[in-house]
C-alpha cells in the first residue's frame, strides 16, 4: 500500500520510522511518502494561509498550495481528451483528517485496509478551503473522505492522520506477524471490547491471576472471556451491546 501525506509539518511523521510500521516500511510492505505543503508556494514567507471569507476568528489554508500538491501527487486533474480510449485512472482515496468527518472506526481502517492507495491532506488552522476538497472529488479515480477521530479538537490534521495510519497500517497483510491476534481484538469479531490479558508471574504485589486460566479448561477459559468481555463493554462501553446483551 502506499501513502501519502501533505503537511506543514513533516516531521511529525519521523515516528513512522520506528516499531511495527517502520518496520514494515523497510520490508516495502507499506510505501510511506510525506511531503511538506511549503513546497508549493512560491512567496518569500512561504505562506499556506489566509483570513476567512465572510470573516470570524482563525485562518483558513488557501486553496492554492493544496491544489499544487494534490496535481503533483495525482496528476494534472484537467486532462486534453484527444478521443483516444484513456486507461482508466488508479483508484486513490484522499483522507481529510477533520472534526466536522464522520467518526474513524475499526470497520473503516479494516476497508481502507484494503485500499492500495490512500493520501492524507493535514489541515491546521480552521481547516482547508472547502473547494481543495471538492475539486479534489472530481478527480477521475478519487474518493475524498473526511474523517474524524473523534469528538474532540485537535490542533491539526497530523495526529489524526498519524492514529488512522496506524489502525489502517496493521491491517494489511503481512504487517501483523501473527494475523490471528487481530482476530481477538476490542472491535473484532462480536465488536465487543477485549477480556483482560495477563502473563507471569501467577501471583504479583499480593495480586492472583484468576485461577480459571491456570486450568488448562480451554472451555471453560473461552468462557470466563466471554463473560469477562460482556461485562466490561456492559459497564464501559454500553453501546457497543447488541440489545439482547445490553437486556441481560
Ligand atoms: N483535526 C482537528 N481535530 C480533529 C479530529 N477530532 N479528528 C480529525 N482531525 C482533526
Amino acid at each position: 500500500m502506499r501513502i501519502d501525506i501533505v503537511s506543514i509539518f513533516p516531521e511529525f511523521f519521523g515516528v513512522l520510522d520506528v516499531s511495527l510500521l517502520g518496520k514494515a516500511r523497510q520490508q516495502g510492505l507499506l510505501d510511506v511518502r510525506v511531503h511538506d505543503l511549503r513546497d508549493h508556494t512560491h512567496d518569500r514567507h512561504r505562506t499556506v494561509d489566509d483570513t476567512p471569507y465572510g470573516g470570524g476568528a482563525g485562518m483558513v489554508m488557501k486553496p492554492g498550495p493544496w491544489g499544487e500538491a494534490l496535481d503533483d501527487l495525482l496528476g494534472e486533474s484537467e486532462t486534453e481528451s484527444d478521443g483516444a480510449a484513456q486507461e482508466p485512472a488508479p483508484r486513490v482515496v484522499i483522507i481529510v483528517p477533520s472534526p466536522a468527518g464522520r467518526p474513524f472506526t475499526q470497520k473503516e481502517a479494516r476497508a481502507l485496509a484494503l485500499e492500495d492507495r490512500l493520501v492524507f491532506t493535514c489541515g491546521r488552522y480552521e481547516g482547508i478551503d472547502q473547494r481543495v476538497i471538492d475539486h479534489a472529488a472530481t478527480r477521475p479515480g478519487v474518493e475524498v473522505r473526511e474523517i474524524s477521530l473523534g469528538d474532540y479538537v485537535l490542533n491539526g490534521g497530523e495526529v489524526a492522520a498519524m492514529a488512522m495510519i496506524e489502525a489502517i497500517g496493521r491491517l494489511v497483510p503481512g504487517v501483523v506477524g501473527n494475523p490471528e491476534s487481530l482476530d481477538q481484538e476490542s472491535h473484532e469479531g462480536d465488536g465487543l471490547l477485549e477480556y483482560p490479558s495477563y502473563t507471569k508471574p501467577a501471583e504479583w504485589r499480593g495480586l492472583a491471576v484468576p485461577p480459571i486460566l491456570l486450568s488448562g479448561n480451554h472451555g471453560a477459559i473461552d468462557a470466563w472471556r466471554h463473560e469477562q468481555q460482556l461485562e466490561r463493554t456492559r459497564r464501559v462501553r454500553p453501546d457497543l451491546l447488541p440489545d439482547a446483551d445490553a437486556a441481560e
